[in-house]
Protein backbone atom coordinates (compact mmCIF):
# COMPACT_ATOMS: atom_id res chain seq x y z
CA UNK A 1 0.00 0.00 0.00
CA UNK A 2 3.11 2.32 1.12
CA UNK A 3 4.68 1.48 -2.06
CA UNK A 4 1.59 2.37 -4.54
CA UNK A 5 0.89 5.57 -2.45
CA UNK A 6 4.71 6.65 -3.00
CA UNK A 7 4.66 5.87 -7.07
CA UNK A 8 1.20 7.79 -6.70
CA UNK A 9 2.99 10.84 -4.92
CA UNK A 10 6.02 11.25 -7.47
CA UNK A 11 4.04 10.43 -10.84
CA UNK A 12 3.39 13.27 -12.49
CA UNK A 13 4.72 16.97 -11.18
CA UNK A 14 5.72 16.35 -7.85
CA UNK A 15 8.83 14.62 -9.63
CA UNK A 16 9.53 17.37 -11.82
CA UNK A 17 9.28 19.84 -9.02
CA UNK A 18 11.89 17.34 -7.05
CA UNK A 19 14.15 16.90 -10.03
CA UNK A 20 14.30 20.82 -10.27
CA UNK A 21 14.92 20.99 -6.64
CA UNK A 22 17.63 19.14 -6.47
CA UNK A 23 19.54 19.16 -9.75
CA UNK A 24 19.14 22.96 -9.86
CA UNK A 25 19.20 23.18 -5.77
CA UNK A 26 16.38 25.87 -6.19
CA UNK A 27 13.77 26.59 -3.51
CA UNK A 28 10.84 24.67 -3.79
CA UNK A 29 8.50 27.46 -4.13
CA UNK A 30 10.36 28.77 -6.98
CA UNK A 31 10.71 25.09 -8.69
CA UNK A 32 6.83 25.12 -8.38
CA UNK A 33 6.46 28.41 -10.02
CA UNK A 34 8.68 27.16 -12.99
CA UNK A 35 6.29 23.75 -13.33
CA UNK A 36 2.79 26.23 -12.87
CA UNK A 37 4.61 28.70 -15.56
CA UNK A 38 5.44 25.77 -18.02
CA UNK A 39 1.65 24.58 -17.95
CA UNK A 40 0.48 27.84 -18.51
CA UNK A 41 2.45 28.75 -21.06
CA UNK A 42 1.15 25.54 -22.87
CA UNK A 43 -2.67 26.87 -22.06
CA UNK A 44 -1.45 30.28 -23.26
CA UNK A 45 -0.56 28.99 -26.67
CA UNK A 46 -4.03 27.89 -27.67
CA UNK A 47 -5.03 31.48 -26.85
CA UNK A 48 -5.27 34.67 -24.36
CA UNK A 49 -5.26 33.99 -20.62
CA UNK A 50 -8.88 35.15 -19.86
CA UNK A 51 -7.98 35.71 -16.17
CA UNK A 52 -4.10 35.33 -15.63
CA UNK A 53 -4.24 35.92 -12.02
CA UNK A 54 -7.11 33.37 -11.24
CA UNK A 55 -5.00 30.81 -13.37
CA UNK A 56 -1.94 30.93 -12.09
CA UNK A 57 -3.01 30.74 -8.37
CA UNK A 58 -5.05 27.54 -9.48
CA UNK A 59 -1.50 25.88 -11.64
CA UNK A 60 0.47 26.78 -8.44
CA UNK A 61 -2.26 25.28 -6.25
CA UNK A 62 -2.72 22.21 -8.51
CA UNK A 63 1.32 21.46 -8.32
CA UNK A 64 2.55 22.75 -5.54
CA UNK A 65 3.30 21.35 -2.06
CA UNK A 66 -0.24 21.50 -0.18
CA UNK A 67 -1.45 19.50 3.31
CA UNK A 68 -4.50 20.19 5.36
CA UNK A 69 -5.07 19.73 9.21
CA UNK A 70 -7.35 16.86 9.95
CA UNK A 71 -9.98 17.11 12.92
CA UNK A 72 -10.66 12.95 13.41
CA UNK A 73 -14.84 13.70 14.72
CA UNK A 74 -15.03 10.00 15.05
CA UNK A 75 -12.47 7.20 14.84
CA UNK A 76 -12.57 3.78 14.99
CA UNK A 77 -8.54 2.67 15.36
CA UNK A 78 -9.21 -0.66 14.53
CA UNK A 79 -11.20 -0.11 11.41
CA UNK A 80 -8.88 2.67 10.15
CA UNK A 81 -6.09 0.55 10.21
CA UNK A 82 -6.94 -2.37 8.58
CA UNK A 83 -8.60 -3.24 5.21
CA UNK A 84 -7.11 -2.49 1.51
CA UNK A 85 -6.61 0.51 1.11
CA UNK A 86 -6.41 1.43 4.45
CA UNK A 87 -8.25 4.55 5.79
CA UNK A 88 -5.50 6.02 7.73
CA UNK A 89 -3.36 5.74 5.08
CA UNK A 90 -5.48 8.09 3.51
CA UNK A 91 -5.46 10.69 6.38
CA UNK A 92 -2.61 10.25 6.37
CA UNK A 93 -1.48 11.43 3.30
CA UNK A 94 -3.74 14.88 3.22
CA UNK A 95 -1.77 15.46 6.30
CA UNK A 96 1.93 14.75 5.39
CA UNK A 97 1.16 15.90 1.83
CA UNK A 98 -1.89 15.88 -1.31
CA UNK A 99 -0.60 13.70 -4.56
CA UNK A 100 0.46 17.25 -6.94
CA UNK A 101 -2.09 16.47 -9.86
CA UNK A 102 -0.34 15.42 -13.00
CA UNK A 103 0.79 18.34 -15.42
CA UNK A 104 -1.42 16.62 -17.68
CA UNK A 105 -4.20 17.13 -15.98
CA UNK A 106 -3.45 20.62 -14.22
CA UNK A 107 -3.13 21.36 -17.87
CA UNK A 108 -6.21 20.14 -18.89
CA UNK A 109 -8.36 21.84 -15.49
CA UNK A 110 -6.67 24.78 -16.48
CA UNK A 111 -7.84 24.64 -20.33
CA UNK A 112 -11.30 23.94 -19.34
CA UNK A 113 -11.08 26.50 -16.86
CA UNK A 114 -9.57 29.07 -19.49
CA UNK A 115 -12.72 28.35 -21.78
CA UNK A 116 -15.36 29.42 -19.05
CA UNK A 117 -13.31 32.09 -17.18
CA UNK A 118 -14.21 34.60 -19.67
CA UNK A 119 -17.90 33.70 -20.76
CA UNK A 120 -20.09 37.25 -19.85
CA UNK A 121 -23.09 34.75 -20.02
CA UNK A 122 -25.23 35.47 -17.04
CA UNK A 123 -26.15 32.12 -15.36
CA UNK A 124 -28.98 31.31 -12.81
CA UNK A 125 -27.44 32.85 -9.79
CA UNK A 126 -27.57 35.82 -11.89
CA UNK A 127 -23.95 36.54 -12.13
CA UNK A 128 -21.37 36.39 -15.09
CA UNK A 129 -21.36 32.14 -15.64
CA UNK A 130 -17.60 32.63 -15.34
CA UNK A 131 -17.05 34.47 -12.13
CA UNK A 132 -19.91 31.76 -10.46
CA UNK A 133 -17.50 29.24 -12.55
CA UNK A 134 -14.48 30.29 -10.41
CA UNK A 135 -16.14 30.97 -7.24
CA UNK A 136 -18.09 27.22 -7.19
CA UNK A 137 -15.51 24.86 -8.87
CA UNK A 138 -13.59 23.04 -7.49
CA UNK A 139 -9.69 24.37 -7.62
CA UNK A 140 -6.85 23.95 -4.72
CA UNK A 141 -7.11 21.48 -1.87
CA UNK A 142 -10.77 20.15 -3.02
CA UNK A 143 -9.46 19.16 -6.59
CA UNK A 144 -5.92 18.04 -5.02
CA UNK A 145 -8.05 15.87 -2.30
CA UNK A 146 -10.56 14.63 -4.71
CA UNK A 147 -7.88 13.30 -6.98
CA UNK A 148 -5.71 12.15 -4.14
CA UNK A 149 -8.87 10.21 -3.30
CA UNK A 150 -9.93 8.41 -6.36
CA UNK A 151 -6.00 7.36 -7.03
CA UNK A 152 -5.56 6.01 -3.41
CA UNK A 153 -8.94 4.49 -3.05
CA UNK A 154 -9.14 3.26 -6.67
CA UNK A 155 -13.20 3.53 -6.41
CA UNK A 156 -15.07 1.64 -9.31
CA UNK A 157 -18.45 3.38 -9.20
CA UNK A 158 -18.28 7.10 -8.26
CA UNK A 159 -21.55 9.14 -7.48
CA UNK A 160 -21.19 12.71 -7.44
CA UNK A 161 -24.16 14.90 -6.21
CA UNK A 162 -23.34 18.77 -7.42
CA UNK A 163 -21.89 18.45 -10.91
CA UNK A 164 -21.78 22.55 -12.05
CA UNK A 165 -19.20 22.72 -15.27
CA UNK A 166 -17.33 19.64 -14.57
CA UNK A 167 -14.10 20.35 -13.08
CA UNK A 168 -14.47 17.81 -9.78
CA UNK A 169 -16.09 15.27 -11.80
CA UNK A 170 -12.43 16.21 -14.33
CA UNK A 171 -10.46 15.10 -11.99
CA UNK A 172 -11.83 12.59 -10.45
CA UNK A 173 -12.17 10.73 -13.82
CA UNK A 174 -8.55 11.56 -15.14
CA UNK A 175 -7.70 9.59 -11.32
CA UNK A 176 -9.87 7.01 -12.55
CA UNK A 177 -8.25 6.87 -15.87
CA UNK A 178 -4.89 7.39 -15.05
CA UNK A 179 -4.77 4.21 -12.71
CA UNK A 180 -6.27 1.83 -15.39
CA UNK A 181 -8.82 1.10 -13.15
CA UNK A 182 -12.59 0.76 -15.10
CA UNK A 183 -13.93 3.30 -12.97
CA UNK A 184 -17.32 5.23 -13.72
CA UNK A 185 -18.63 8.35 -12.45
CA UNK A 186 -22.81 9.32 -12.35
CA UNK A 187 -23.00 13.11 -11.20
CA UNK A 188 -26.19 15.36 -10.93
CA UNK A 189 -26.85 18.54 -11.64
CA UNK A 190 -30.19 20.68 -11.65
CA UNK A 191 -29.16 23.55 -13.75
CA UNK A 192 -29.53 22.83 -17.48
CA UNK A 193 -26.71 25.36 -18.57
CA UNK A 194 -23.81 23.82 -16.31
CA UNK A 195 -25.65 20.31 -17.18
CA UNK A 196 -25.27 20.73 -20.84
CA UNK A 197 -21.48 22.33 -20.49
CA UNK A 198 -20.61 19.43 -17.72
CA UNK A 199 -21.96 16.54 -20.32
CA UNK A 200 -20.42 17.90 -23.49
CA UNK A 201 -16.55 18.51 -21.49
CA UNK A 202 -16.75 15.39 -19.97
CA UNK A 203 -18.15 13.39 -22.53
CA UNK A 204 -15.44 14.48 -24.89
CA UNK A 205 -12.95 13.11 -22.43
CA UNK A 206 -14.53 10.17 -20.99
CA UNK A 207 -16.99 8.47 -22.97
CA UNK A 208 -19.20 6.32 -21.36
CA UNK A 209 -17.27 6.44 -17.92
CA UNK A 210 -19.58 9.20 -17.38
CA UNK A 211 -22.80 10.35 -17.09
CA UNK A 212 -24.59 13.53 -15.98
CA UNK A 213 -27.76 13.24 -15.01
CA UNK A 214 -30.37 16.41 -15.05
CA UNK A 215 -32.60 17.33 -12.21
CA UNK A 216 -32.74 17.88 -8.77
CA UNK A 217 -31.18 15.04 -6.25
CA UNK A 218 -34.17 15.20 -4.49
CA UNK A 219 -36.35 13.68 -7.40
CA UNK A 220 -33.30 11.18 -9.18
CA UNK A 221 -30.82 10.23 -6.64
CA UNK A 222 -33.24 7.00 -5.45
CA UNK A 223 -33.43 5.78 -9.45
CA UNK A 224 -29.48 6.91 -9.96
CA UNK A 225 -28.21 4.73 -6.96
CA UNK A 226 -30.52 2.16 -7.97
CA UNK A 227 -29.06 1.99 -11.20
CA UNK A 228 -25.36 2.44 -10.74
CA UNK A 229 -26.20 -1.02 -8.11
CA UNK A 230 -24.15 0.41 -5.40
CA UNK A 231 -21.64 3.24 -4.78
CA UNK A 232 -17.87 2.94 -3.61
CA UNK A 233 -17.16 6.77 -3.43
CA UNK A 234 -19.36 10.00 -3.16
CA UNK A 235 -19.03 13.68 -3.49
CA UNK A 236 -21.66 15.40 -2.03
CA UNK A 237 -21.57 19.02 -3.66
CA UNK A 238 -25.18 20.33 -4.09
CA UNK A 239 -27.95 21.24 -1.84
CA UNK A 240 -25.73 22.64 1.60
CA UNK A 241 -28.45 21.83 4.81
CA UNK A 242 -29.33 19.56 7.01
CA UNK A 243 -32.17 17.71 4.79
CA UNK A 244 -29.89 17.45 1.85
CA UNK A 245 -26.85 15.58 3.82
CA UNK A 246 -28.66 13.13 5.97
CA UNK A 247 -31.05 12.40 3.43
CA UNK A 248 -29.08 12.10 0.52
CA UNK A 249 -26.63 10.00 2.97
CA UNK A 250 -29.35 7.50 3.96
CA UNK A 251 -29.59 6.69 0.34
CA UNK A 252 -26.11 6.16 -0.50
CA UNK A 253 -24.86 4.21 2.42
CA UNK A 254 -27.66 1.70 1.59
CA UNK A 255 -25.89 1.28 -1.41
CA UNK A 256 -22.53 1.22 0.01
CA UNK A 257 -19.84 -1.50 0.92
CA UNK A 258 -18.05 -1.50 3.69
CA UNK A 259 -15.16 0.76 3.18
CA UNK A 260 -16.97 2.73 0.70
CA UNK A 261 -15.95 7.25 1.82
CA UNK A 262 -18.32 10.10 1.04
CA UNK A 263 -16.86 13.30 0.64
CA UNK A 264 -18.65 16.59 1.84
CA UNK A 265 -17.97 20.26 0.74
CA UNK A 266 -18.61 22.96 2.64
CA UNK A 267 -19.96 21.27 5.79
CA UNK A 268 -19.74 25.09 7.50
CA UNK A 269 -21.60 26.62 4.34
CA UNK A 270 -23.91 29.54 5.33
CA UNK A 271 -25.80 31.49 2.79
CA UNK A 272 -24.74 35.34 2.25
CA UNK A 273 -28.25 36.43 1.51
CA UNK A 274 -29.58 35.17 4.73
CA UNK A 275 -29.17 36.20 8.22
CA UNK A 276 -30.61 32.79 9.24
CA UNK A 277 -27.99 30.29 10.72
CA UNK A 278 -26.95 27.21 8.36
CA UNK A 279 -28.04 24.28 9.69
CA UNK A 280 -25.35 22.35 7.36
CA UNK A 281 -23.02 21.27 9.89
CA UNK A 282 -25.46 19.87 11.95
CA UNK A 283 -26.68 17.65 9.41
CA UNK A 284 -22.86 17.10 8.86
CA UNK A 285 -22.53 15.71 12.70
CA UNK A 286 -25.73 13.64 11.93
CA UNK A 287 -23.99 12.04 9.15
CA UNK A 288 -20.96 11.56 11.01
CA UNK A 289 -23.15 9.63 13.78
CA UNK A 290 -24.85 7.52 11.76
CA UNK A 291 -24.41 3.84 12.81
CA UNK A 292 -22.17 2.66 9.52
CA UNK A 293 -19.81 5.53 10.00
CA UNK A 294 -16.41 4.13 10.98
CA UNK A 295 -14.69 7.51 10.78
CA UNK A 296 -15.44 10.82 10.13
CA UNK A 297 -12.76 13.33 9.93
CA UNK A 298 -12.91 17.23 9.35
CA UNK A 299 -10.70 18.44 6.50
CA UNK A 300 -9.08 22.22 7.01
CA UNK A 301 -12.96 22.63 8.67
CA UNK A 302 -14.73 22.90 5.58
CA UNK A 303 -14.39 19.17 3.98
CA UNK A 304 -16.14 16.44 5.64
CA UNK A 305 -14.81 12.96 4.83
CA UNK A 306 -16.23 9.57 6.29
CA UNK A 307 -15.96 6.02 5.67
CA UNK A 308 -18.39 3.38 6.44
CA UNK A 309 -18.19 -0.31 8.14
C1 LIG B 1 -20.68 24.11 -5.54
S1 LIG B 1 -21.42 23.69 -7.04
C2 LIG B 1 -20.63 22.19 -7.48
C3 LIG B 1 -19.22 22.36 -7.92
C4 LIG B 1 -18.60 21.15 -8.54
N1 LIG B 1 -18.87 19.94 -7.77
C5 LIG B 1 -17.12 21.35 -8.65
O1 LIG B 1 -16.47 21.17 -7.61
O2 LIG B 1 -16.62 21.72 -9.69
C6 LIG B 1 -22.99 23.12 -6.55
C7 LIG B 1 -23.88 22.67 -7.71
O3 LIG B 1 -24.93 21.88 -7.19
C8 LIG B 1 -26.10 22.17 -7.88
N2 LIG B 1 -27.22 21.83 -6.96
C9 LIG B 1 -27.58 22.44 -5.81
N3 LIG B 1 -28.62 21.84 -5.25
C10 LIG B 1 -28.94 20.79 -6.05
C11 LIG B 1 -29.93 19.78 -6.00
N4 LIG B 1 -30.81 19.73 -5.00
N5 LIG B 1 -29.98 18.88 -7.01
C12 LIG B 1 -29.09 18.92 -8.02
N6 LIG B 1 -28.12 19.86 -8.13
C13 LIG B 1 -28.03 20.78 -7.15
C14 LIG B 1 -26.00 23.66 -8.19
O4 LIG B 1 -26.79 24.01 -9.31
C15 LIG B 1 -24.51 23.83 -8.44
O5 LIG B 1 -24.19 23.79 -9.80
Amino acid sequence: MIGRLRREFYSGVDHAVRRLVQGLHVDRDVATGHVAAGILGRVAADGPLEDAAFLIKAATEAVGQLSARCIRVRWDEAYAATGQPRFDTFVHCVETGLPALPSDVAEDTLRVANGIIGSPDVDFTGIPAGRSFAMASSFGLKARLLYGAAAVLGPRRCLEIGTAWGMSGLVLLHALKRGGRAGTLDTIEMDAQRHAAAARMLGERFGDRVTCHLGLTENLLPGVAERMGGIDFAFHDGGHGRKHYVGDFAIIAALMPAGGVVVFDDIRWQSRRSVEPSDCYEGWLEVARHPRVRCAVEIARRIGVVALG
